[in-house]
């Protein structure tokens, strides 16, 4: 009996632990499974993911002061898991004076105590990849701060960084006996850029503050030092970087040419007055990023995109390089912004224009991307208009291309209104009190709106580094969870619908395009076919979809997501429309599938 019993127990032991390792064998090998299939198909991972900018100041506050921190983007992992992004690009988070907000490093490989230290980050990266999802950090080779010690030996002529920095002599004296700089060169946040040092006798040379000194990359130790910045971060396992304003990396030797004037430009102070033809987009710049790229593909699948601020598409598109020399994976296409900044300027036609001018130069094998905003321009919703918002994601989201998200545009925050006492930009400051409003980059930067609690529960200090709007007590990530229909939860649906295989592999094709409309589908064959609409006009419409069409459509589709601003009955999704009466309100976007018959 007892010999039966033992026998027994003994069998129920085996049979359990051969339950527990069919279980523990079907998840990891499910785990194992996604990876294996994204590496069999070969698809990096950055074209299947959606890009979500996390700015670290305005995250969360985890380690109370007002300031967000590493600590604090690491306890929102589940929430980017759940929204559906695959990767998060956090803007500078390296040690700095935080005169532009760490866009002005004193250290490249030392993490600011403001946002924590490396142990913070390493358990971010670690919980991130836990979690699937990818971190890219923020490179800014075209300057550091004026406190790195680079720039404090170079000052002081101690090799080998007496010419790390751009320097030069005066070009004379003025009547005050002071310095009169090289050239007529400009800084991007407004005057000269030329700054006099004294102790060195020379001028330095500085495209963004004068706390931000210009690194000379015509001096080799330059490079080879940007090159082991790089390195270490990725022997940490990070997944790529996004390369700060590359178009200002070099300048021509020369440095007694000044720049020409824009005709009819009356402010001989702003940037803009200037046509910059020896400080940007130097020839001289692709060999650098070449060494980067053939530096990032020593690891297997990393990323590389770039800032490219130009409204040229030959310039943009040269900084993809080409099948035998490839260089970032991708300059960012501002398009979106440029072209869009107002309503007025949004029609049916801009977009498609918009949207046409980087698929149709994009050079061969080269892949789309999309951004609506970013930590350097107004808040979408508050450049084109709160109804908008569901639609432009849609857009993004749905083209073919890896779409850009800005924290916060996700619930459609606004710009914030910022005095000028609390004003932080320097860009804001520059231009003083009369004019930030135009320039400050404070209004998009504002604390990210969780909850209706205190400072919107980014923080449980006393106080903001930025006011936080005060919208948020309704716009906020908590109340759009438990709305039935919010922006959160129709960006979490596209981020899910983006994932089907035509969306990932079918062209795109634009069949009705109108002043108000804009329409583009999404077909591949033996998959259901899906049809985008967006009504940008600021009043309701009843569309005729089979009028003015370059394709042959269906009469009647099927409604899968609608913007939120809609609450008909009769377009609720799985409702069948006809294509030739869809009604819209303003501003909505939908997304439909056809009818097979047609
Ligand atoms: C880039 C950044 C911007 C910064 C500038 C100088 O344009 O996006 O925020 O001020 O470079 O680093």
């Amino acid at each position: 009996m007892k010999r039966s019993l033992l026998i027994t127990a003994f069998i129920v032991i085996l049979v359990l632990a051969a339950v527990t390792l069919t279980i523990s064998l079907t998840s990891s090998s499910e785990v194992m499974g996604t990876q294996a299939d994204e590496e069999a198909s070969d698809v990096p991972f950055w074209k299947t993911s959606i890009i979500y900018q996390a700015y670290p100041r305005s995250i969360s506050d985890e380690l109370p002061d007002g300031t967000g921190d590493l600590v604090g983007i690491t306890s929102k992992v589940d929430y980017l898991r759940d929204l559906g992004v695959g990767v998060v690009w956090l803007s500078p988070i390296y040690e700095s004076p935080m005169k532009d907000f760490g866009y002005d490093i004193s250290n490249y490989t030392a993490i600011d105590p403001i946002f924590g230290d490396m142990d913070d980050f390493d358990e971010l990266v670690a919980r991130f990849h836990e979690h699937g999802l990818k971190v890219i950090m923020d490179f800014v080779p075209n300057h550091s701060s004026d406190q790195h010690e680079w720039f404090q030996k170079s000052v002081r002529r101690e090799e080998p960084y007496t010419d790390y920095y751009v320097w030069a002599d005066p070009k004379g004296t003025d009547d005050d006996g002071s310095p009169i700089p090289p050239n007529n060169w400009l800084s991007v946040f407004r005057g000269s850029a030329w700054q006099w040092n004294e102790e060195r006798g020379q001028f330095f040379y500085h495209q963004f503050l004068a706390s931000q000194p210009d690194l000379n990359f015509r001096t080799p130790a330059v490079r080879e030092d940007m090159q082991k910045i790089l390195t270490f971060w990725l022997d940490k396992g990070v997944d790529g970087f996004r390369v700060d304003a590359i178009l200002h990396l070099f300048e021509v030797k020369d440095l007694t040419l000044n720049e020409p004037e824009v005709p009819g430009s009356e402010d001989p102070d702003d940037y803009a007055s200037l046509n910059h033809i020896y400080t940007t987009d130097l020839p001289e710049t692709f060999p650098v990023i070449r060494d980067w790229r053939v530096l990032l593909d020593q690891y297997p699948d990393k990323l590389l995109m770039l800032e490219v601020y130009s409204n040229n598409m030959e310039t943009l598109m040269k900084y993809y390089g080409n099948e035998t020399y490839p260089l970032g994976d991708f300059p960012f296409n501002f398009l979106l912004i440029d072209h869009l900044k107002n309503r007025s300027e949004l029609t049916g036609e801009s977009l498609r224009t918009t949207v046409g001018l980087w698929l149709d130069n994009l050079p061969k094998g080269k892949w789309p991307n999309w951004v609506l905003g970013n930590h350097d321009v107004g808040r979408v919703a508050s450049r084109v208009g709160e109804d908008l918002v569901d639609a432009l994601n849609m857009v993004i989201l749905l083209l073919p291309g890896t779409p850009v998200t800005y924290y916060g545009e996700e619930i459609g925050m606004l710009d914030t209104f910022i005095s000028w006492e609390d004003t932080q930009d320097p860009q804001g400051c520059h231009w003083g009190q009369d004019h930030y409003q135009e320039h400050s980059r404070d209004p998009a930067r504002t604390p990210m709106q969780w909850d209706e609690s205190k400072f919107a529960g980014f923080t449980t200090a006393n106080s903001t580094w930025l006011p936080v709007n005060p919208n948020y007590k309704t716009l906020n990530v908590a109340a759009q969870i438990l709305a039935q229909t919010s922006h959160l939860k129709i960006y979490r649906e596209l981020a899910v619908l983006r994932r089907e295989e035509v969306f990932m592999k079918s062209n795109v094709s634009f069949p009705v395009i109108t002043k108000d409309i804009f329409t583009f589908m999404r077909q591949l064959e033996s998959y259901e076919q899906y049809l985008v609409v967006v009504n940008l006009s600021q009043k309701p419409v009843e569309v005729n979809l089979l009028q003015n069409t370059t394709q042959e459509l269906p009469q009647k589709a099927n409604v899968v997501m609608r913007s939120i601003t809609d609450t008909s009955e009769n377009t609720k999704p799985g409702m069948e429309v006809p294509l030739d009466k869809l009604p819209l309100t303003a501003g909505e976007g939908m997304v439909l599938t056809l009818s097979s018959e047609v």
